[in-house]
């Protein structure tokens, strides 16, 4: 696997005009579907790798999160990435952390990161970070594409605002959404779900009977009340199971329009995200 930690290697001629994927490693077969989706234009691909410290929140799980370059490696190898982008965090973050918080902390976000109260307000640091960091990676590889999964929905919400708002900074590059992959009882990947003890990955499939169970109901609330229902018979602790508008994330009051269902949970000391399009009704 060609390897690249320096910057500067990203102008080589093969690889100008990619496709890209920022991820944090711990791949998983859904970062394998994204590089499988980037390359069916004959683009090279590059896969960036990057454990971001200023997306985590002083008490999340930076330290512990999963670093696993040789399994990685071996994950891209035979899905034909051209290259893995793996930078210090002084090519992402020049001037230190201190200051690369402060430069998140200060981002003016798309309303989408700030308003919605979902992961805006359980992770209130968390938006600003990832700005920073994919806007840095965007300048550094210069993508024609970039894929992002939809299990990661309002950062994708986020992303597409952050390029759409900015076209002198991104020129036309197109955010590519992804659908999440799941595995054949229905649990969303994640590279999180490393965390789960054995006995927890039955719990954890409550997220994804949550959003199914919720998925054709007639009313906002019924929905709503279902999911968390679901929830809390499998024992997790709810921070939200809401209904949204599918582009805005702002409450709604029906389902004229599209609409998505959205859960954060607790699991012991696993938080979980997932969600899913909601019937439209008209
Ligand atoms: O979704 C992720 O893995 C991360 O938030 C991203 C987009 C790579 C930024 O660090």
């Amino acid at each position: 696997m060609r390897i690249i930690d320096d910057p500067n290697l990203l102008s080589a001629p093969d690889l100008c005009g990619c496709n890209f994927v920022p991820t944090m490693g711990a791949l998983h077969a859904g970062h394998g579907s994204l590089v499988e989706r980037a390359r069916v234009d004959g683009r090279p691909v590059i896969v960036s790798i990057f454990v971001n410290p200023t997306q985590f929140g002083p008490r999340e799980d930076y330290a512990r999160y999963p670093r696993t370059l040789d399994a990685d490696c071996a994950l891209l190898e035979p899905l034909g990435a051209a290259a893995v982008f793996v930078p210090p965090v002084e090519a992402i973050y020049p001037r230190g952390l201190d200051a690369a918080r402060e430069e998140a902390a200060a981002l003016a976000l798309p309303e989408v990161a700030t308003k919605p109260g979902l992961e805006d307000a359980c992770r209130p640091t968390h938006f600003g970070g990832v700005a920073l960091v994919v806007g840095r990676l965007f300048d550094l590889v210069r993508p024609a594409r970039a894929f992002f999964g939809e299990k990661d929905y309002q950062q994708l919400r986020l992303i597409e605002d952050m390029v759409a708002a900015d076209r002198g900074r991104f020129g036309a590059l197109e955010v590519v959404p992804c659908p999440t992959v799941r595995e054949g009882n229905g649990l969303a990947m994640s590279s999180r779900n490393r965390y789960l003890a054995p006995e927890e990955r039955d719990a954890a499939l409550a997220l994804s009977r949550a959003l199914q169970i919720a998925h054709s109901a007639q009313r906002v609330a019924t929905a709503e009340r279902l999911m968390r229902d679901t929830l809390d018979a499998h024992g997790l602790e709810t921070e939200y199971a809401v209904v949204r508008d599918a582009r805005t994330l702002l409450p709604v009051t029906g389902f004229e329009r599209p609409t998505r269902a959205l859960i954060a949970a607790r699991l012991g000391s696993t938080r979980l995200i997932d969600n899913a399009a909601m019937t439209v009704w008209r």
